[in-house]
């Protein structure tokens, strides 16, 4: 399972990169806009800390453009993985991406039949939200379950990058249902470490070790 982290914001990258288990990092223009920063220098930074993929959205919806512009992203930096939305104009952007060796991210994926096309079209991952399914009352992680299904169904080599995770269960049946990679808001991420009776079990631990009789 591959952690990535959904964000555009450099300073968590950097403290959370630390930990030594982010893979890589997904974007997309609302987080890119939070930041209040110009896109190249974020994508700089964001380069300079994660040696893994890093997933930058095109913004054009008709494929000339977007193949434009994917080809400038993948010329940053070999990590580079252009995200592609999941339209008919973005699957065709895709083939043609594909053909020429450069990774898409194809996202924006509401349905197990976008999701094959996307496999079809030779996308390097798909995003299926889980989050903003759940949010209309759709289960979001059955979509996950039936894309794995599916690419195993026909050995298609896209990895599914379980997106719009929410939750600490989000992770957890992400990972049941086989999904190759989590990309996880940093709360998200934090919320995974910590349990609190491993909090209460350390402090006991350390009392009790105050009251062990020094050697000498
Ligand atoms: C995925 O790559 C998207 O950036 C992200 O997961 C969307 O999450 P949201 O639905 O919480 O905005």
């Amino acid at each position: 399972m591959q952690i990535f982290l959904d964000t555009a914001d450099v300073k968590e990258i950097r403290e959370l990169a630390t930990l030594g288990l982010v893979d890589g990092v997904t974007t997309n223009p609302s987080l890119i806009a939070k930041e209040g920063r110009p896109f190249r220098e974020i994508v700089a930074e964001i380069l300079s800390i994660v040696d893994g993929p890093i997933s930058l959205e095109v913004v054009g919806t008709e494929a000339p453009g977007m193949l434009v512009e994917a080809r400038e992203l993948a010329k940053l930096h070999k990590n580079v993985v252009v995200k592609i939305p999941l339209i008919a104009e973005g699957l065709k952007a895709v083939k043609q991406l594909s053909q020429e060796g450069i990774k898409t991210n194809v996202t924006l994926c509401f349905s197990a039949c976008q999701a094959l096309l996307a496999a079809k079209a030779g996308a390097t991952y798909i995003s299926p939200f889980v989050g903003r399914l759940d949010d209309i009352s759709v289960v979001g992680m059955d979509l996950v379950r039936q894309i794995v299904a599916i690419y195993e169904n026909y050995n298609y080599a896209t990895f599914v990058l379980a997106a719009s995770l929410r939750s600490p269960i989000h992770f957890v049946d992400a990972a049941l249902a086989g999904a190759h990679v989590c990309t996880l808001p940093p709360a998200v991420l934090r919320q995974l470490i910590k349990h609190p009776l491993t909090d209460i079990g350390l402090e006991r631990f350390l009392a009790d070790w105050k009251k062990v009789p020094t050697d000498r």
